[in-house]
């Protein structure tokens, strides 16, 4: 399976890719949770691309496809893609790269949701500080206050989480990611998820989609 999650920030691409790499048993592959690490870790990459997460700009497109090609299409048989590609370029990229191997998509999820829902949720969101699972205050609470379900780590606000910086990840999704719409759509590889719904719908209905995308009939 080689599939693309589409969405702003805040859709709940990250959730549920978590959630699918589990069902689906593929690779989760999240470019942002890429540069988290790199940044964590104080790695060169990750000198690189602080200031870009920090601002809420897009790190720039030749230095993400090296990075997914390296990491992921040159590692991983099956993979869900979350957060990438993000800008034209990028999609033209993993085209490149998929057909330089004879691979192709199976197909991209778009998790569509209006701009004050993503806001709200991005604004309440928590991250694992150790195995970078996700929580909402609100939403999705963890069971115990600050300390992640999963793995007992403590949890924390993701640093790009400032309205500024979420007002400026939005206008970089709908100046360069929005018309990966379309890109997909010529190529009949898209199909669109209603992502207000709960997380648990969320999921039974991109499950469903996941598996008639890998589905034998669809591949003749
Ligand atoms: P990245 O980490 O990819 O962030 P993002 O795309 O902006 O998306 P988020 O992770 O904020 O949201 P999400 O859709 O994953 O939602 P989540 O599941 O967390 O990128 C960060 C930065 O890295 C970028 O700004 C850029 O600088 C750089 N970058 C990354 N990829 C790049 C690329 N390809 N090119 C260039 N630069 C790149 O959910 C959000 C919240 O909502 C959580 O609290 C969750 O618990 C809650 N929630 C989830 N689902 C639901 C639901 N159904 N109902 C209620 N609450 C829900
Ligand atoms: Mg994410």
């Amino acid at each position: 399976m080689k599939v693309v999650f589409l969405g702003p920030p805040g859709a709940g691409k990250g959730t549920q890719a978590d959630r699918m790499a589990e069902a689906l048993d593929v690779h989760h592959a999240s470019t942002g949770d890429t540069f988290r690490q790199a940044i964590a870790a104080g790695t060169r990459l990750g000198r690189t691309v602080q200031q870009y997460l920090d601002s809420g700009a897009l790190v720039p497109d030749e230095l993400t496809s090296r990075v997914v090609e390296q990491m992921v299409v040159e590692q991983e048989e099956s993979y869900i893609l979350d957060g990438y590609p993000r800008t034209l370029q990028q999609a033209l990229d993993l085209e490149r790269m998929l057909t330089e191997r004879g691979q192709r998509l199976d197909g991209v999820i778009y998790f569509d949701v209006p701009e004050e829902v993503a806001v709200e949720r991005l604004t309440g969101r928590l991250m694992c500080t150790e195995c970078g699972a996700n929580y909402h205050r609100k939403f999705m609470p963890p069971a115990d206050n600050m300390i992640c379900d999963r793995c007992g780590g403590p949890l924390k606000v993701r640093s790009d989480s400032s309205a500024a910086v979420v007002q400026e990840r939005l206008v970089q999704f709908r100046q360069k990611t929005l018309p990966l719409l379309t890109f997909y759509e010529e190529r009949d590889l898209l199909e669109r998820v209603d992502a207000t719904a709960s997380p648990e719908e969320v999921s039974e209905r991109t499950e469903q989609l996941l598996r008639e995308m890998v589905a034998p009939q669809r591949r003749c």
